[in-house]
């Protein structure tokens, strides 16, 4: 890809990041580093595995089964201090519009700051308006929560539906899942995102509308999904509550930073929960986004997590780079996504609760970090956000795993894995930590021909049964799940995606990717549903597919 500055865009004068002195020693260094085997590295120094650690707020990082050496980290580090991260951090920390192109802060951090705190945007702190959302969002829980916010017929709230998508459905949908064990059972939470209609119907289908709150959860409210579901809810809401609108009002609220499109919907604004522009989506389930997880774990629960993610914040902003565990995971993930070509990242976490995990980070990592200009819009020309994916184990090990172990990919792990389980039952927990452990094991030493060969296996079949090894891992340790310790661990990824992003000089806080099938879809609707056969536009497959579309619609 050719380096080119865009018309209309001003060089800001950034050096490119191929050229700095600690990018081109890394690519010298990598020459040797990718001949060396994890079985030589662990062999020639006994204490790698106690060394190549870092510990912090609660967090244990094994990073000694990578494929790097102290002269990586070194370089990695000497990287980071040429990208100006530590400037980078300190900016997003106190507010500037780092987000250019929407000339917006990035102040997540902002929504876990302690009371006292202070955080000024545009001239006022916004501290106190964060403390003053939640203190409404925790009344307003506990009243749900009490039974004391009774629906329109006089009955307690039983069910809490979640409509949101994007960020506004995947941290909720995330931590419910992840805190289920300190949750609310007498309340069923059900969590509504695709504009395909089976979501919501199997969402209420079993519910009675006069014990149903819906909470709309959207940063503009203009979401096509969310609100076309918004939409259906009402008229299902209305529809068991005998039609009549002042029902609303009590089965209805919002969340969102757009009172005026939440007014036009129909929803009294005293029945909003706010939050800021500053607060990106993916970055916003720790704002009034997390309504559905205070309503299900509870205000204190909700406090702790804030917390958790306050440590880690905290840790981030001032610990140095050498034991700083987002910076290591972030630089980490540049070694292998820059310099081994590794396309993915797998994330596998060996707690049940954390089944969502994955899939909340493929946003939080690839709609941040899925960029193709740098800041001053000039084509990269290097490889920035990797593929994010996962799966719980152990279950991931009886699919995807073999690709893992012997493909032809290299594919660097992150497991997860928790000192004591949430649900003891026998043997279970030390057979999964015995697990997670022998797979990373397995990845980085693999077995040998020789290992092969000595247990008798056939000749023929040898090749078959070597393990390469030399795959490379994390191991994250924490003591158990809980609320601070979420926090804690989607704080580590959120600053990992920062700091993957500040390297690559990209603006890791905008999404215009998703724009142009918006705007396609709404063009397309009409055509779907236009009762003549519309004039049709497009490439010779859409419009073939539009045809095709209408006829199968007809047909039934
Ligand atoms: O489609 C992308 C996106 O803008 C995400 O960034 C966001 O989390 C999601 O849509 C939902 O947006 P909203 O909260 O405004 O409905």
């Amino acid at each position: 890809m050719a380096t080119q500055v865009r018309a209309g865009t001003k060089s800001r004068g950034i050096e490119p990041l191929t050229k700095r002195k600690a990018w081109k020693a890394l690519q010298t260094h990598y020459k040797t580093v990718r001949e060396l085997h994890l079985r030589n590295l662990f062999a020639d120094d006994p204490k790698r595995g106690e060394r190549m650690t870092a510990e912090a707020v609660g967090l244990f990082l094994d990073y000694s089964k990578n494929r790097i050496t102290g002269e990586t980290l070194k370089l990695l580090i000497e990287l980071a201090e040429e990208s100006g991260l530590r400037s980078r951090i300190d900016a997003m920390f106190r507010g500037e519009k780092i987000n250019t192109t929407e000339q917006r802060a990035v102040l997540h951090t902002a929504l876990r700051a302690p009371k006292g705190a202070s955080i000024v945007v545009d001239g006022g702190n916004v501290v106190p308006q964060v403390h003053a959302v939640l203190d409404k969002m925790a009344d307003f829980s506990n009243r749900v929560r009490g039974g004391d916010w009774k629906g329109h017929t006089g009955k307690r709230i039983r069910n809490v539906i979640n409509i949101g998508i994007g960020g506004s459905d995947l941290g909720p949908v995330m931590a419910y899942e992840a805190l289920k064990h300190y949750s609310e059972r007498a309340i069923t939470f059900r969590f509504v995102s695709n504009i395909d209609g089976t979501d919501f119907a199997e969402a209420v289908r079993d519910l009675d509308p006069s014990e149903t709150l819906f909470s709309v959860s959207s940063k503009t409210f203009t979401t096509l999904e969310t609100m076309t579901n918004a939409r259906s809810a009402r008229a299902w809401s209305l529809d068991g509550l005998g039609g009549d609108e002042r029902s609303v009002a009590k089965h209805f609220v919002a969340v969102s930073t757009n009172a005026a499109e939440v007014a036009k919907f129909g929803i009294d604004t005293a029945n909003m929960f706010g939050f800021w522009d500053w607060v990106g989506g993916r970055y916003s389930m720790d704002s009034a986004i997390g309504l559905a997880t205070m309503l299900a774990i509870g205000p204190d629960n909700f406090r702790a997590l804030l917390d958790g993610f306050h440590q880690m914040d905290e840790h981030f902003r001032t610990a140095p780079f050498e034991s700083n565990l987002p910076v290591l995971m972030g630089l980490l993930a540049i070694w292998y996504n820059d310099f081994f070509g590794a396309q993915t990242v797998a994330v596998l976490p060996y707690e049940q609760y954390l089944k969502r995990f994955p899939a909340y980070l493929q946003q939080l990592t690839m709609e941040s970090n899925g960029k193709h200009v740098t800041l001053d819009g000039t084509e990269v020309t290097y490889a920035t956000g990797p593929i994010y994916w996962g799966e719980p184990g152990t279950n991931g090990q009886h699919s995807f795993y073999q690709l893992i172990h012997q493909g032809t990919r290299l594919i660097p792990c992150d497991f997860i894995a928790f000192g004591q389980p949430l649900n003891s039952l026998g043997r279970h927990h030390d057979m999964l930590l015995a697990n997670v452990l022998a797979q990373s094991e397995a990845l980085a030493f693999g077995k040998t021909p020789e290992q092969v060969k000595a247990e008798g296996t056939p000749d023929w079949l040898v090749p078959h049964r070597v393990f390469e090894g030399n795959r490379p891992s994390n191991t994250i340790l924490a003591d158990r799940l809980t609320p601070e310790i979420l926090g804690k661990l989607v704080a580590l990824y959120e600053h990992s995606v920062f700091t993957q992003g500040a390297i690559w000089q990209i603006n890791s806080f905008d999404q215009w990717g998703v724009e142009l099938g918006k705007v396609l879809a709404q063009r397309i609707i009409p055509e779907l549903e236009s009762k003549t056969d519309p004039a049709l536009g497009h490439d010779s497959s859409t419009n073939s597919l539009i045809r095709r579309y209408r006829k199968l619609k007809e047909a039934s």
